[in-house]
């Protein structure tokens, strides 16, 4: 798994989908700091690669003192990178963990989240998988927390039964973004309903093989 999703962050050097969509991510993130009450600013991510869309919201950003992160990712090499840049920009406040974000518990200790990250996840799993994580998603959430999530547009396009999940989950829809030129969309749903407490270990998603996974069956998408 390390070296292909070492590769996959090269997508980010150049003019791509991914690098849009990148872009959208870290302007989604940014109006949710703007919009955070005074105070802290918990954050999780899950599958944060090296975590660029967090750290690049938050570079020179007024708020970025405030926010507490945790950066849950399995690569090695790309939480080594994450960490580097950490240190390069001077973050105090963020940690990354490399370990499994598959389960709930890889969150105890750093939710309640007034912002959770779901980006490149939904184009890799099963649709069973996206429905279990959004219905989870109360529960590493604190009230009125945002969730800034992604995917691919691709046939069968499944982002509008994705926004009824966040509805059904108890989420309003604050942004939903195509990408431009790309089948790429980057969703940012607010927590309506109550949260809920985090379970003990539950499992949210599976990483399908590469071959099998939804975001592979279709040429430039960015997951
Ligand atoms: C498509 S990339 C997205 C990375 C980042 N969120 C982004 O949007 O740039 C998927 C990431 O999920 C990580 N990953 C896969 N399964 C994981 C798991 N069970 N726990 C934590 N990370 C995982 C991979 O190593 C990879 O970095």
């Amino acid at each position: 798994m390390t070296d292909e999703w070492v590769e996959w962050h090269r997508g980010y050097e150049q003019d791509t989908n991914q690098s849009r969509r990148l872009a959208t991510v870290i302007q989604l993130i940014r109006q949710a700091l703007e919009a955070a009450p005074p105070g802290p600013i918990r954050v999780v991510s899950l599958c944060a690669g090296d975590g660029r869309d967090l750290l690049g919201a938050l570079s020179a950003h007024p708020r970025s003192d405030d926010v507490r992160a945790r950066l849950v990712e399995l690569d090695p090499e790309l939480v080594h990178r994450g960490e580097e840049r950490l240190r390069r920009d001077g973050t105090r406040g963020v940690e990354f963990v490399q370990g499994d974000a598959s389960t709930t518990e890889a969150f105890e200790g750093a939710v309640p989240a007034d912002l959770v990250l779901v980006c490149g996840v939904f184009g890799n799993v099963t649709d069973e998988d996206v429905r279990n994580t959004i219905s989870h998603l109360p529960e590493l959430s604190a009230a009125g927390a945002t969730v800034i999530w992604t995917r691919g547009r691709f046939a069968p396009d499944l982002t509008p039964t994705i926004r009824a999940w966040f509805r059904d989950a108890g989420f309003d829809e604050l942004s939903f973004v195509p990408v431009p030129n790309s089948t790429a969309s980057v969703g940012a749903h607010r927590l309506r309903a109550p949260p809920r407490r985090l379970p003990s270990s539950t499992r949210l998603f599976t990483f399908l093989p590469k071959e099998a996974r939804p975001s592979e069956q279709h040429t430039g998408s960015a997951g």
